[in-house]
């Protein structure tokens, strides 16, 4: 896989796929990290007087013209973070766009309407593809959490122009990923929460024979807690998933991982309670739900995460969205932050846990990718990146 600066692009048209799926309020943009994550690209392709043209999709529209996931609020909020001109095309293919490239001067940069507006971008359509490459004389993709995507602007596209290569954004998260996977600074910790261990079983089985602990939250461990026979009363768990669950634990085992569940956890009535009771997880009230990892398991997981040489982590290990149940999560947060060790991390809810915990400048690395950063710890190869390295 090629690098962008590997690559011909001084003076030349560079279509740059970005992910721009970012979350909107009132018409503007409420996050613009994703948009910043791509600026080590946009400021060399731009100190190389390129011509680019920046193209993503936002949300699913299915392609359907849907006005709210209109991409402008990103091209005024783009244009006030690069303090530049940034012109936006009312549509990303056919002759007006075709017109407003072929006036874009070096140095200047376009952005195209939201890709998926047609359905030939989710279809990976090669008459769409092709249609997208021919404003192109450059493909880069720097949108790492759509290469799990074959998608026309993902995929497609490669075929139809000579020259790609990756942006500095995909190259930092394939670079930390498979480090990760190939030969993980030991010992190496997965911290993993989230709802359901349903969609990460993937990754738990791909990466048992890389860590030395794994460390369960969220309300995953209670579908793990309850298979180990334990009863949390009201509690949301997997009932289809606890065979699973115990395979996991057997693999752990038989692996050597250390595997570290709750001891004691934040239970409530209901979701929405303004406070919550530190249970052990054999006194889980019948008529209550856990919430939160508890006090002493926000030691027991600090304990463990001392003295790693790299940690992961992804999913939140309480329903952080409620202050009453935000402490396992931000504590365990705090004192991985603290550490010497290489900390990833990745998913929407992990990132924004993180950001409330004051820690994501402190992490070595936060990936952009939600499902992409999933599927490729789950192992499998992303198709964005393997059009990449094809060429
Ligand atoms: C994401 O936000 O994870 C990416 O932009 C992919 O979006 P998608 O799941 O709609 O393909």
């Amino acid at each position: 896989m090629k690098i962008i600066d590997e690559i011909p692009v001084a003076e030349r048209r560079v279509f740059l796929r970005v992910d721009y799926n970012v979350p909107l309020k009132e018409g503007r943009v409420a996050d613009d990290s994703r948009l910043r994550a791509t600026f080590p690209t946009i400021k060399y392709a731009l100190s190389q007087r390129a011509k680019i043209i920046l193209a993503s999709h936002l949300g699913r529209p299915k392609g359907k013209r849907v006005p709210e996931l209109s991409l402008a609020p990103v091209a005024q909020r783009l244009a006030e973070l690069l303090e530049q001109e940034v012109k936006f095309a009312p549509d990303c293919v056919g002759e007006e766009v075709g017109e407003l490239v072929s006036t874009l001067k070096p140095g200047e940069i376009l952005l195209l309407e939201n890709l998926r507006f047609h359905e030939g971008e989710t279809k990976n359509d090669p008459e769409f593809a092709k249609a997208l490459a021919r404003l192109a004389d450059v493909y880069v993709n720097d949108a790492f959490g759509v290469c799990h995507r074959a998608h026309a602007s993902v995929v497609g596209i490669t075929e139809y122009v000579e020259t790609c290569g990756a942006g500095y954004l995909l190259a930092r998260e394939v670079k930390y990923l498979s480090s990760f996977l190939e030969n993980p600074q030991k010992p190496a910790a997965l911290v993993i929460g989230g709802a359901k261990v349903s969609t990460k079983i993937g990754l738990l089985m791909n990466l048992l024979p890389r860590i030395d602990k794994l460390i369960i939250g969220g309300a995953m461990a209670n579908t793990f807690l309850i298979a180990e026979g334990f009863s949390l009363g009201t509690s949301f768990y997997e009932e289809e998933h606890l065979e699973e669950a115990r395979k996991i634990l057997s693999a752990a085992q038989e692996k050597g991982v250390k595997v570290y569940l709750p001891v004691d956890l934040v239970v409530a009535n209901s979701k929405e309670a303004e406070k919550g009771e530190n249970v052990s997880i054999f006194e889980v009230p019948e008529n209550m739900a856990a919430f939160d990892i508890g006090k002493e398991t926000r030691k027991l997981f600090t304990r463990a995460l001392s003295g790693l040489g790299t940690m992961v982590w992804n999913g939140p290990l309480g329903l952080f969205e409620n202050p009453a149940f935000a402490k396992g999560t931000i504590k365990v947060a705090r004192k991985v932050a603290a550490e010497n060790a290489i900390t990833m991390a990745g998913g929407g809810d992990t990132l924004r846990a993180l950001k409330e915990a004051g820690v994501s400048r402190a992490f070595s690395y936060l990936s952009t990718g939600g499902g992409a950063f999933l599927e490729f710890l789950e192992g499998k190869v992303l198709p964005g990146i393997a059009a990449l390295e094809k060429k």
